[in-house]
């Protein structure tokens, strides 16, 4: 029997931290013996909400590339590409264009609370203040400027309001909005049966099912599978401050940071706050550092730290030391491939050419056949 087709993407932010490697990778180097995967690094995508800084995508493909190469992700299993090289994905995003209500675009969940959440963001940017003078100016955050520098704000009420309206106008794009109408070209295009998301995702899918039977309603012709989605277990991941692991914070540890960083990282970790001496007893349960010591280190160090952690004999510089270690043995094999692979700039070009070349046949193939459906060729 013929593998079923997989077709995943990832936006190019650059290096992926190990929360990446738990969620998504790990996962996707698995499934790539079970399915004919389809992995794209969706470059389209980062448009959409960071069209202002097109600088970062070429290095930030490359980075991403590295470490899905090195974490196992085999361009002899798998076809990998980068979206844009792909001209059928958008053709097909147009086609489909024609046949999307937009209110089906705007009730997609993620698309109102996405725009709040960047406009915090960007808020967070640092912001230059001109002075009263004139001539220098003073650099603080963007929402501190908004927040508390009352006095500056008053007299500035009315630009403020107007800076902020703005940034929410720039970020309400078409493109934007037509975020997972894209999404669902790229699944389409290569006839993508199983898609494999995290939680977040989940509303994509459906909407990509929904267009899915609308274009076979119409157009009289059943074309695509519709794609169901494949829920990795992504477990939450806190950063070395206790947050989520994200880009956006500043709190990660990169697959590819080198042992004295990892060593950095580990020593910042924020542990049980209400274990302050060694002796004191610690509540594993609660710290960031036995969350990663469950997956990075081997047992019986695992079973051994929890025990003492709780007992107060395990003091908190030991025990990251342990992790440190077992962070730095796990991430070696694949710093080192990463580095062969960083000196072969032919090696990876020739890949995203061959997966560029594999993915724009099977793209090919099913525009000219939605573009038969729509009389857009002879049948
Ligand atoms: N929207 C996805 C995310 O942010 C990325 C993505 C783009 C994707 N195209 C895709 C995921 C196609 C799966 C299939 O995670």
């Amino acid at each position: 029997m013929p593998k079923k087709r997989l077709m995943s993407g990832m936006r190019p932010t650059g290096k992926l931290h190990i929360g990446h490697y738990l969620g998504a990778l790990g996962n996707w180097k698995k499934l790539q013996d079970e399915y004919d995967c389809f992995y794209s690094i969706v470059d389209w995508h980062a448009l959409t909400t960071g069209y202002r800084q097109t600088e970062e995508i070429p290095d930030n493909i490359r980075e991403m590339l590295l470490d899905w190469l090195s974490c196992g992700i085999n361009p002899d299993k798998s076809t990998i590409y980068v979206q844009s090289h792909i001209p059928q994905i958008a053709e097909l995003h147009l086609l489909l264009s024609m046949i999307v209500p937009t209110a089906w675009l705007e009730r997609v969940p993620t698309y109102k609370d996405q725009l709040q959440e960047l406009l915090k963001q960007r808020m967070a940017q640092k912001v230059h203040i001109p002075d009263k003078e004139g001539s220098d100016s003073t650099l603080i955050d963007q929402a501190d400027f908004l927040n508390k520098s009352g006095e500056y704000i008053q007299q500035h009420s009315l630009r403020e309001e107007a800076a902020k309206r703005s940034e929410m106008e720039y970020l309400a794009t078409y493109g934007f909005l037509g975020y997972p109408l894209l999404q669902t070209a790229d699944i389409l295009a290569v006839k993508g049966e199983v898609v494999p998301v995290g939680q977040d995702q989940l509303p994509h899918l459906e909407l990509a099912r929904e267009i899915v039977r609308r274009f076979h309603f119409i157009f009289k012709k059943n074309l695509f599978p519709e794609p169901e989605s494949l829920l990795s277990e992504a477990p939450f991941v806190p950063g070395i401050d206790g947050r989520k692991m994200s880009k956006s914070y500043s709190n990660g540890i990169f697959i590819s940071d080198p042992p004295e960083e990892i060593q950095k990282k580990v020593k910042q970790t924020i542990t049980d706050p209400q274990k302050i001496h060694k002796g004191d007893p610690g509540r594993p349960e609660i710290c960031n550092i036995f969350f990663y010591h469950r997956f990075f280190s081997p047992e019986p160090l695992v079973s051994e730290t929890e025990k003492n952690c709780k007992n107060g004999s395990l003091g908190c510089v030991e025990c990251k030391k342990n992790l440190s270690n077992s962070l730095i043995s796990k991430l070696a094999p694949i710093r080192e491939a990463r580095e062969t692979l960083s000196k072969d700039p032919n090696r990876i070009t020739k890949i995203l050419k061959d997966g560029a070349e594999k993915a724009r046949i099977t793209a090919q193939k099913t525009l000219t056949e939605a573009k038969r459906s729509m009389r857009l060729l002879p049948l």
